[in-house]
């Protein structure tokens, strides 16, 4: 094992709040930052949040604040979240950070004098969900694979990075190092995507588009691909280019992302650190996704699950137990509540909680609350210590190949182990005979010595349950309990003071009424496109801008507001049922889109001539605006 590492996760976009798939991957990194430490590793952490882009600028302007303020508020919600889920990440990066940007700055400037980067002008299909390009090969019935819409056409001038000069040396450098990208599906899908000639990166946009970004240092017209700006993060959250910092953790880096950005970091991330001079990273370590009901659960879609609603419903521990068990690291995981409650009920309450409870309560009963001395094996407590030493052993080779669930199924071996012995030796029956105290003592000394075991082998993923038996052990000092330090048994000090304590897991019920849901929006949800109208018929409906002058609310109506509108030319009541969506002081002076020639119709006794549009998703209605003034009365088409 190297004596040094370094983990880090996708910095997360802050269009949305975190969900169970960003706590996975930030989960897994924590298991993996303090297994090292545990091993006495130099380590260190890195996550954060991703804030430049069209699709924050979008997320923004939805919520009528400036992007600054709207990364700041979600980029907040982020950093609070993660040590609620215990995580110890060392650093939290953010791309508005001026060290970051700086640092960006610096590395297109060196890009562009070296010749890597040039001026041309591309079209294409672009994701902005996914924020970047695709070739019309990749997408699904012409919609983007992972959001499910359809992306938009672009056509523009701009800055490209030469990608495909450094693809001849990817393919050999992904050839020559096997587990550069793993588990092994991954890189072969990364070989596939060198199968085809690689175009070259398109880093940048216009600022007529988007000026939410990193400015060019070379055209002040342009801003910084996303995706350009985002991976630097890597380097730039370790004081890249100069401190030892960057020096002594760059050459360990390993990446932990989800199959659904692949293509940036096992593609275009390696080709830019070749560029840039660097070597490329240690690890790209590729996970599958979580999935609700057959559709990965997302923010763009709207199916999530929030970790902090499960955290306080079943505790954290089991939040992070079952996330690390349930998932095979780089396959897809479908999540259930109903699967969470039964998996936490059997290997939590049952094998492990029963196990120390039973273990605590018979030491306090029959060895007066103390760790007994512990004396001759026999061949079957041997027996236990050979379980104890190899599923150490197989619990690290699984660990280090990111088989987290086997790494738990191992340790889980060994509890198992401990129940079983417990009911061979039937230590209650031993207590009844003065003369087989002895051989009483040995029973219990192994028994609490398997519990030390597990509890050092659970820490990384239950850190508060490893730390809760440590104590029940009567072991003040829970710091020097490493892997170091169970590689011997008898390390239990006898005559320490048991401490008994909670049960650590009690059994939950699971209540379908009372189940955290996902907020269900999948496809089903989109009404299907009515039947096809001719142009004339469309020509009849006659739509305008209409500048909103007042707007109150309707008494005794939770969902209308009574609007006094500007139509150029006249001045006319419409009775809107927008009242969920806006406050009546928000509306004057918006201008918005109205059906003209709608024939009034009384709503509560007023009359309302027009209606105005509005997109309707299934939580809440916006209504239509420009992104320029246009003059008020004029038509819309
Ligand atoms: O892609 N299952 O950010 P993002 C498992 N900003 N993991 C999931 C998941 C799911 N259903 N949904 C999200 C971005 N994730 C860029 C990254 S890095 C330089 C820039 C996790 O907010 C998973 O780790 O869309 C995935 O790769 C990441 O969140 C995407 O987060
Ligand atoms: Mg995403």
């Amino acid at each position: 094992m190297d004596k040094i590492f370094y983990i880090t996760t996708p910095i997360y976009y802050v269009n949305a709040s975190p969900h169970i798939g960003h706590a996975y991957t930030t989960i897994v990194a924590d298991v993996m930052a303090r297994y090292y430490r545990m091993n006495g590793c130099q380590t260190f952490f890195l996550t954060g949040t991703d804030e430049h882009g069209d699709k924050i600028a979008e997320a923004a302007a939805k919520a009528g604040i400036t992007p600054k303020e709207y990364t700041d508020q979600i980029s907040a919600q982020f950093r609070a979240l993660w040590p609620e889920l215990s995580v110890t990440n060392d650093y939290f990066i953010r791309t508005t950070d001026e060290n970051h940007v700086k640092t960006v700055t610096a590395i297109l400037q060196k890009v562009y004098d070296q010749g890597d980067i040039y001026f041309g002008s591309y079209e294409g299909y672009y994701c902005v969900g996914c924020e970047r390009f695709y070739m019309e090969k990749e997408l699904v019935d012409g919609k983007c694979p992972d959001h499910q819409t359809a992306p938009e056409f672009r056509k523009e001038s701009n800055y490209f990075f030469k990608m495909s000069k450094y693809q001849d040396w990817l393919v050999q450098y992904i050839q020559d190092n096997p587990d550069f990208i793993r588990p092994e599906r991954y890189r072969n899908e990364a070989l596939a995507f060198l199968r085809e000639p690689l175009e070259d990166l398109c880093i940048s946009r216009p600022k007529t588009r988007l000026t939410w970004g990193i400015s060019l240092p070379f055209d002040d017209n342009y801003v910084t691909y996303v995706w350009f700006d985002a991976l630097i993060n890597y380097i730039t959250g370790i004081g890249y280019p100069d401190t030892d910092l960057f020096r002594s953790f760059w050459p360990v880096s390993q990446h932990l992302i989800a199959k659904d950005i692949l293509k940036p970091h096992g593609i275009y991330w390696p080709t830019m650190l070749k560029a840039i001079g660097l070597e490329p990273y240690h690890h790209l370590n590729v996970h599958g996704y979580w999935n609700v009901e057959q559709s990965k659960m997302s923010k763009s879609i709207g199916n999530v699950v929030k970790p902090l609603d499960l955290k306080d419903k079943y505790g954290l521990d089991s939040f992070r137990y079952f996330l690390l068990r349930d998932m095979v690291f780089g396959l897809d995981s479908s999540f259930s509540e109903e699967g969470f409650v039964q998996r936490v009920n059997s290997d939590l309450a049952n094998d492990l909680g029963n196990l120390v409870s039973r273990v605590i309560s018979m030491s306090m009963k029959f060895c007066g609350g103390r760790v007994p001395p512990p004396s001759a094996p026999e061949a079957i407590d041997q027996a236990l210590m050979e379980t104890a030493a190899r599923v150490i052993h197989e619990a690290r080779v699984s660990f280090e190949e990111l088989a987290f669930h086997k790494t738990l199924m191992s340790i889980w071996e060994l509890i198992s182990a401990g129940n079983k012995y417990i009911v061979e030796q039937e230590p209650w029956g031993l207590a009844k005979d003065p003369a087989k105290n002895e051989r009483l003592s040995v029973i219990l000394y192994n028994l609490l010595e398997a519990l030390r075991t597990i509890a050092v082998l659970i820490t990384p993923f239950m850190p508060g349950t490893g730390e809760k038996i440590l104590r029940q052990l009567g072991i003040e000092n829970t710091d020097n309990q490493n892997y170091a330090s169970i590689e011997k048994w008898w390390g239990l000090t006898s005559g320490s003071v048991l401490k008994p304590g909670e049960t650590l897991f009690p059994r939950i019920e699971f209540k379908k009424e009372t189940a955290t849901a996902a907020t269900q929006k999948t496809q089903n949800d989109i009404p299907p496109v009515k039947p096809e109208i001719t142009y004339d018929d469309f020509e009849k409906v006659d739509l305008r801008v209409a500048m909103i002058l007042k707007a109150e609310a309707v008494p005794k109506s939770n969902k209308l507001l009574k609007l006094l509108i500007d139509m150029g030319t006249e001045e006319r009541t419409i009775v809107a049922g927008i009242s969920k969506a806006y406050k009546p002081e928000e509306l004057p002076g918006k201008k918005v889109v109205i059906v003209a020639n709608l024939a009034p119709a009384k709503l509560m006794g007023i009359e309302s001539h027009g209606m105005i549009l509005a997109a309707d998703s299934a939580d809440t209605l916006t209504v239509l605006s420009f992104d320029r003034e246009p003059e008020t009365g004029g038509r819309v088409r």
